[in-house]
């Protein structure tokens, strides 16, 4: 899968990328990341990518000419699987399903907003979908695109050392998981500080286990993301309902 990333801070991205899993899955192949400086599409003296908002109000706007140049720079002859997805606190939710989705996808660009906001005509005709990736505000999309990477990047065939490890996390709806949080881990010491490992898992008996884990992460779900837990029993083998489809 490749990756482009357009930012006025190419050096930013220096350190996200540069480790664990991320990493790896760029040394063996199985993801490519493109950094592009916004600027080299500017054609004035001082490189301006911004200016002042029509209408007036506080801050600056990024301009559109530059962000349509570079897109179209960088996919000279865009096809369908070359997407472009923009980054603003105004975007779509960004979870564990759209990484998912993501993850099947051939080429991705990111583009990275700043300052007060984007010409809203990158997000009408050139992105092919806005995401947020929290109910905040951050200073740029940097942030944004280098945490939306990191959660498609492992899910992609081959970045985890264990194929199966990506399916028993946190969100996931295959697995135990089903959309809830992940169960609770410990390791040794088995008591620490008179804090004791629950004793099931140390017995050797699977079923039980697995049974325990199951019960854990609900108990943990709605204790700490009453959100997601199922609010009815939920149908043998399906997901729960009443969350946001992607
Ligand atoms: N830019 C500013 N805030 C953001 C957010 N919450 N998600 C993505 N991009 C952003």
């Amino acid at each position: 899968m490749i990756f482009h990333v357009l930012t006025i801070f190419p050096e930013f991205f220096e350190g996200p990328f540069a480790y664990g899993v991320v990493k790896r899955a760029r040394e063996a192949g199985i993801l490519e990341i493109r950094i592009h400086n916004l600027r080299n599409w500017t054609s004035d003296r001082h490189q301006s990518v911004d200016d002042r908002p029509f209408g007036g109000g506080e801050g600056m706007v990024l301009k559109p000419e530059p962000v349509f140049l570079a897109v179209e720079s960088i996919f000279p002859e865009r096809q369908p699987w070359q997407r472009v997805v923009l980054l603003s606190a105004q975007g779509r939710l960004f979870h564990q399903a759209a990484a998912n989705r993501l993850a099947g996808e051939a080429e991705l660009l990111l583009i990275c907003g700043r300052y007060e906001g984007v010409d809203e005509r990158v997000a009408e005709h050139l992105a092919d979908e806005e995401v947020s990736i929290g109910n905040y505000v951050l200073s740029g999309g940097e942030l944004a695109a280098a945490v939306l990477i990191d959660a498609v990047a492992r899910l992609l065939p081959g970045a985890l050392g264990n194929e199966s490890s990506a399916v028993f996390e946190s969100f996931q709806e295959t697995g135990h998981g089903e959309g809830l949080l992940d169960c609770p881990h410990w390791t040794r010491p088995a008591d620490f500080r008179g804090w004791r490992v629950p004793d099931v898992l140390l017995n050797g008996n699977h079923q039980e286990i697995r049974s325990f884990r199951k019960h854990a992460a609900l108990e943990k779900t709605a204790r700490l993301r009453p959100d997601l837990t199922p609010s009815e029993p939920r149908p043998s083998g399906g997901g729960h309902r009443g969350k946001i489809e992607d």
